[in-house]
């Protein structure tokens, strides 16, 4: 009785380390989840994309939704924006907008987070690129079936 006891207490030990071993090399596995970075495992890193061509400085681009960011209808290579200066607010601050024919930046930026109107762009405003981004001929990620407000288009 003893040894058929034992038999089967080792029988059993074994299926757990088994379970387990085999869990340890699963968690190296995505389990097949494909991701937008493609079927990578998580512990590799994924090949970075190449550089995409941003489309040459145009008309500005209609708005799809009201409080939309517009998008930059223009390139921004070597545009900086840190502590000491901001490129883009080199054309598009009231003080320069005019001289550049850029549009200026609108009221909201230069509002707090607490809405206490300030007399220069608020630092929740400041990286303009947060928000506003070039365009690219690029492939959408993800299928999508977003319509534009069409009251808002101005073009054709
Ligand atoms: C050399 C001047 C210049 C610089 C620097 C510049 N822009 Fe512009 N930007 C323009 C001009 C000019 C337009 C087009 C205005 C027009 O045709 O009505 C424009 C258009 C835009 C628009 C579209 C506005 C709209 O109503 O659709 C956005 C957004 C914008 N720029 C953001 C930026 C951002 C962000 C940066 C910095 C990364 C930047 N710009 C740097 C000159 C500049
Ligand atoms: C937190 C997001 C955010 C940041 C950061 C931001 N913007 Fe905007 N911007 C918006 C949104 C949203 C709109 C459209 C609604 C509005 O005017 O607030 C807009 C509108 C604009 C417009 C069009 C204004 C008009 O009258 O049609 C310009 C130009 C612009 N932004 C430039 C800039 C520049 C330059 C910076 C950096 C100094 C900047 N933005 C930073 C969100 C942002």
């Amino acid at each position: 009785m003893k040894k058929l006891t034992f038999i089967l207490l080792s029988v059993v030990l074994a299926a757990m380390y088994l379970n387990t071993a085999v869990n340890a090399e699963e968690k190296d596995d995505n389990g097949g989840v494909l991701s937008l970075r493609g079927n990578t495992e998580l512990s590799d890193k994924s090949k970075a994309e190449e550089m995409k061509n941003v489309q040459r400085d145009q008309e500005p681009i209609s708005r799809d939704y009201l409080h939309q960011p517009p998008l930059i209808p223009h390139q921004t290579r070597n545009y900086r924006i840190n502590t000491n200066s901001n490129k883009c607010l080199s054309c598009h601050s009231w003080k320069n907008y005019k001289r550049s024919g850029a549009t200026k930046i609108s009221l909201t930026h230069f509002e707090a987070r607490d809405g206490q109107q300030l007399s220069d762009v608020s630092p929740r405003r400041y990286f303009c690129t947060q928000c506003h981004v070039t365009q690219a001929d690029a492939k959408p990620l993800v299928k999508n079936e977003f319509k534009p407000v069409e009251e808002l288009s101005n073009q054709d």
